[in-house]
Formats: C-alpha cells, structure tokens, sequence
C-alpha cells in the first residue's frame, strides 16, 4: 500500500485539531499517509503550518498559496479542507477535477445545492468524496448508541430535550470583537443551525435515524456590534433559534438555544428512551453526549457514559474494535482522517461520505427554511431542492 500524499488545504483555527489528528496517526502508522502540502491564501499560515508537520514527520510539506498551484504541482492524492464554508464546494470541486479524494469538514458545502454539485462531481470523476465529522466517533456518542440500539438497557429512543437560555451582554461597541467570516451569512449561511449545529445534525441522524420534518425559528434579537477594518460592522449570526424536529421513526426531538433572554439561564440536555434517560450536565447543545452524561433507569444507581464504555468495549468484535477504535483512537478527529487515509490507500468507503453530511446539513437548511417561510417543512423537500427561500440568495450571489 502506497502512502497517501495529503495537502491540508486552509491552515486555520480546526486545522490545528486536524493536525493532532495527522501527527497521532503518523506515530502509530507512519507508512498510512504523509502530509504532502499545505495551502492557505494567507501564506504565513501555511507555511507555519508546514513547519510544525517538519517537527514530528522530518519531511516538510510543500507550501502553497493557492489551489490552483497545488493541483499543478500534481504531488498529491487527498485533501484535507479546512476553508471558510464559501470556500468547501470551489476547492473541492477543483481536487475532484484533478482527480484528488477530498475530505470537507462540516458542513461540507455553504447550502445544500452546492454539496450535490460535489457529489455529482465526484461521482462523474469516481474520486472519494467525505465529510469531516468527528462528533459521532467519540466513545461517549458510541457508548449511547449502543445503549439505545443493541444493549437492550434503554430500549428504543423517544425523545430529547436539547436547550440552553443564557444572557450574554452584547459587547461594549468601543472594545467589540474584531470581525470574522462567520459574522456574514454569504460566507458562512448560518450561525449555530449550520455551524456547530452541523455536528448536532449529523449525531441525531446517527442516534435516531433520518428526520422527517422540522418547524424552527431563528432570530436575531439584538444586534452585536463588531469592529472591520476599523469600521463598525455587525455579526449577522441569530442569537436565538428553537426547532421540533420529526424523526421517521416517530422520535421527538426539542432543539433550542439563545443567548440572549436575561433573568434566568438554565440548560437541559436529555435523551429519553422505553427504560430511561441520559441526561447530560456538560451544558453543550451541539456536540453531546459527552462522557459525564448520566445514563438513568428507574430504580437503578446512576452511571455515566464513562462508566459504561468498558461494558460496550467487551461486545466489540476485533473487526468491529479496527474499525471504530484502530490504534484504540479515541479522538474524533484523529478517527476521521485515519478513517480518510484508509479510504483512499484501500479503495474502501468512509463512515461518514458526503452523501451522509448532505443529509445530516440538509436538516439544518430545513431549519433555517422552516423559518424563512413560517412553516413545517419535509427534509426530503430541502434535499430536493423543492424549498429553497432561505438558500437561494447564497446560490445565486455564488452561482451555485
Ligand atoms: N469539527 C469541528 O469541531 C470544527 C470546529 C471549528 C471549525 N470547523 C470547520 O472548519 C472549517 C474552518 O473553520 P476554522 O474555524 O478553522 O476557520 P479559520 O478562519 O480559523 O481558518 C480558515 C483558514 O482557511 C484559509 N483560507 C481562506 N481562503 C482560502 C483559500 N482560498 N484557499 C486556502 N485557504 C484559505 C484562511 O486563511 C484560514 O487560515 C469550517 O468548515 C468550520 O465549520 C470544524
């Protein structure tokens, strides 16, 4: 098996995580995957980025400031992509022309549109397309699900209550945060829906199956002043979204978050089930349940998710232990690009493709979808392209 040249493409924030990730698979398999290039438009960072690969893998990564460079240049077989969510379908779509497997992180596209373009794309070219999540790999969200789906100890889920109120004064306009690209919606889509609610999206479908439909609300409630280049601007992300999302299997889910209702914050993370609960205390909305969340049957002591992670262990054949936990990985990240590398080194398919991001976003835009018309709507009609009025302006500002 060849080693796999990776480019690491948008040397940022979460391409530092994806870093640590390549760096613990490279310790235990060095021969898997080499990252090959690194590319970012603002070039310091690339190659500050290369630097630190040279440090652990001896061999320093070609730098490059464009995409375009970097496919010429014809030294590499994958691509990581860690770029602004305006930036996934371009690049991508540029690798898969070029042959290259890609792996987006969330959520794997601006709107729904642009990742069947990917998907279309990649499949004309037969070229692996992925998305990068992690959430779900974790021992936490394995542990749950097994005790939702085959330990028999909750039984068949029911339901989750999902919501966080908290008040957070909006910032002093003289010392207001320097703004980013996820302040604007025509490059990011969304605030938490579409952002760290990708994660979320993906862990219900994961947890209970595909959604049927949603009614949401999303709002922005205050404005929150930012600073852009020395002028005032505002932060376009909503500060207060509330969903009931349908499952096809008759689950319930209540998905709510604001930061912007004074007096009272509280926050409730619980999934029901026939036999009992998991409540977690983490307080995170997104990216649960973790591993301090109390798995609660009627009459029974409580235990945590930690606790009953060794139990799950025990049932794991050897197959199934190599492909959840190689290497006994435990990090998401580290789990989603060594799933990746072995992707395209064996020719296999990834847990998580495109197709299952598409449908795990898909249910974020009907979200936001939900809110732009005053509706319910069905996934499958925001996967279809038959609703589509919060999503349009972005396809068209970027002809997508
Ligand atoms: N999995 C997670 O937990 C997680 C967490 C945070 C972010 N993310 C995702 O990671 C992606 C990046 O987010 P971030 O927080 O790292 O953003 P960031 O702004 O910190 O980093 C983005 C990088 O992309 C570079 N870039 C911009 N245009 C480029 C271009 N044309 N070519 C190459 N590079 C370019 C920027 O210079 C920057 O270095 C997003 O999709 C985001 O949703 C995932």
């Amino acid at each position: 098996m060849a080693t796999v040249p990776v480019a690491v493409v948008g040397c940022g924030g979460i391409a530092g995580a994806h870093q640590r990730a390549w760096k613990a698979i490279f310790e235990k398999e060095p021969d898997l995957a080499e990252i090959a290039a690194t590319c970012d438009s603002y070039r310091p960072a690339a190659e500050r980025y290369a630097d630190q690969v040279a440090e652990y893998q001896g061999r320093r990564p070609e730098v490059y400031g464009s995409v375009a460079d970097m496919l010429r240049a014809g030294r590499i077989r994958a691509a990581d992509v860690c770029t602004p969510h305006y930036l996934h379908h371009r690049v991508a779509l540029e690798c898969i022309a070029a042959g290259v497997a890609v792996q987006v992180e969330k959520p794997s596209g601006l709107t729904v549109k642009a990742t069947k373009k990917m998907i279309e794309a990649a499949c004309a070219r037969d070229v692996l397309l992925a998305t990068a999540e992690n959430v779900r790999r974790g021992p936490s969200q394995r542990t749950a699900w097994w005790l939702l789906h085959e330990s028999g100890l909750l039984g068949n889920p029911r339901g989750f209550f999902i919501q966080q109120v908290r008040h957070e004064q909006p910032a002093d306009p003289a010392r207001a945060p320097a703004w980013h690209w996820r302040a604007e919606r025509t490059l990011s889509a969304g605030g938490w829906v579409v952002d760290s609610g990708a994660h979320f999206m993906d862990t219900i479908r994961y947890l209970y199956g595909d959604v049927h439909s949603v009614y949401g609300r999303v709002e922005q409630m205050r404005p929150h002043p930012m600073v852009r280049q020395g002028l005032r601007a505002f932060d376009e992300q909503e500060d207060y979204f509330t969903a009931t999302i349908n499952f096809e299997s008759g689950v319930i889910g209540q998905w709510s978050r604001t930061s912007a209702f004074p007096g009272h914050d509280w926050v409730q993370c619980a999934i029901y089930a026939e036999r009992g609960a998991i409540v977690d205390p983490s307080g995170d909305v997104f990216h649960g349940p973790h591993g301090q969340a109390e798995v609660r049957r009627p009459g029974e002591e409580t235990r945590t998710l930690r606790d009953l992670w060794p139990a799950f262990q025990e049932t794991l054949s050897p197959e199934r232990r190599q492909r959840l936990f190689p290497h006994d990985f435990t990090d998401g990240f580290t789990l989603e690009c060594y799933d990746f590398a072995q992707a395209v080194a064996t020719g296999r398919e990834v847990e998580v493709t495109a197709e299952v991001g598409l449908k795990a976003k898909a249910i974020a835009f009907a979200i936001y979808e939900s809110a732009a018309t005053g509706q319910a709507v069905k996934v499958e009609d925001v996967l279809s392209g038959r609703v589509e009025v919060y999503q349009r302006w972005l396809n068209e500002k970027w002809a997508i």
